[in-house]
């Protein structure tokens, strides 16, 4: 049954994790609107919205000269749109594919920016540098099982003074079943011990079908993430929640300004993301 909970090793995981990642991307590149890029003023909506909640925390210049770490970048489209909000940007991701069509992507519109392939809990060995800001959104941590070793490549990639930024899916959010007429709770908001196992030949954008259709997730609860990031030494300076998504995470929510929300009178009984802004000392 879809989202079950299994016995799994991470490296059997992320094998299956990565070979569906790697079919997602051809689906993507054509779904994900990249002609809109053309328009050198055009920024992803997921980074519009992001720098308004992480420009209070950055020098007067925003992003401008700073070093910017982008923590499973995907096919580039927010690493781009942060490098012409001003960073100098490195994407870091596992796909080979995704990180080719960022290469080609970028080199399209002409901006410079560094590709990494490396698991993200590998990232401090595999990427040269250090970071004023290290970046991640919308599709992270529920594809890593320890948490602790996330933080601890963050904490070690951003310079003293550097900021870490994260908005993704409200582990609130992922406990509830996405296909129930009414909000319902279906899945593990705490962590389990477990991987939850997912057989679903569809993506989030675009209509093409993904030959490896098994995945895993890991259900991480808001303390746990938050946990994590303390622990490994941050600074929490900013926390955030809100009521709509980037994507439809059921077919109940209807399209909003900025996304999708739950009709309006669920809107208000529970989040949809989580913000977190947080700081190396
Ligand atoms: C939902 S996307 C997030 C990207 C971004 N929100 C977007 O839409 O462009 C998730 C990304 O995480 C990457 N990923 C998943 N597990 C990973 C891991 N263990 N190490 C590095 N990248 C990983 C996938 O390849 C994919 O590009």
């Amino acid at each position: 049954m879809n989202g079950s909970n299994v016995d799994i090793d991470w490296e059997s995981a992320r094998h299956a994790n990565k070979e569906n990642w790697e079919d997602r991307v051809p689906v993507h590149a054509e779904a994900y609107g990249l002609d809109a890029f053309d328009d050198p003023e055009h920024l992803s909506d997921v980074v519009r919205d992001d720098l308004a909640s992480l420009m209070p925390f950055l020098p007067p210049a925003g992003l401008s000269g700073l070093d910017l770490c982008h923590l499973q970048c995907h096919i580039g489209t927010d690493t781009v749109s942060l490098a012409r909000a001003g960073a100098t940007v490195t994407g870091v991701d596992f796909s080979p594919a995704a990180l080719r069509t960022a290469r080609e992507f970028a080199a399209r519109l002409g901006i410079e920016a560094t590709w990494v392939e490396t698991d993200v809990l590998d990232a401090r060995a595999a990427v040269a540098g250090d970071f004023d800001v290290v970046y991640t959104s919308i599709g992270t941590v529920t594809w890593l099982d320890d948490l602790d070793r996330w933080a601890a490549q963050i904490v070690a990639l951003l310079r003293p003074g550097g900021t870490f930024f994260i908005r993704d899916g409200h582990p609130a959010l992922y406990a509830l079943d996405e296909e129930a007429p009414a909000l319902t709770t279906r899945y593990s908001y705490f962590a389990t011990g477990h991987a939850q196992q997912w057989d679903d030949d569809s993506t989030y954008a675009g209509d093409g079908r993904i030959a490896h259709a098994r995945t895993y997730e890991w259900p991480h609860a808001l303390s746990e993430i938050l946990g994590a990031l303390l622990r490994a030494g941050l600074r929490l300076v900013h926390f955030d929640e809100g009521r709509t998504l980037p994507w439809r995470f059921s077919e109940r929510m209807v399209e909003v300004p900025g996304g999708y929300a739950w009709p309006v009178h669920e809107r208000d009984l529970l989040p949809c993301t989580y913000t977190i802004v947080a700081r190396r000392d």
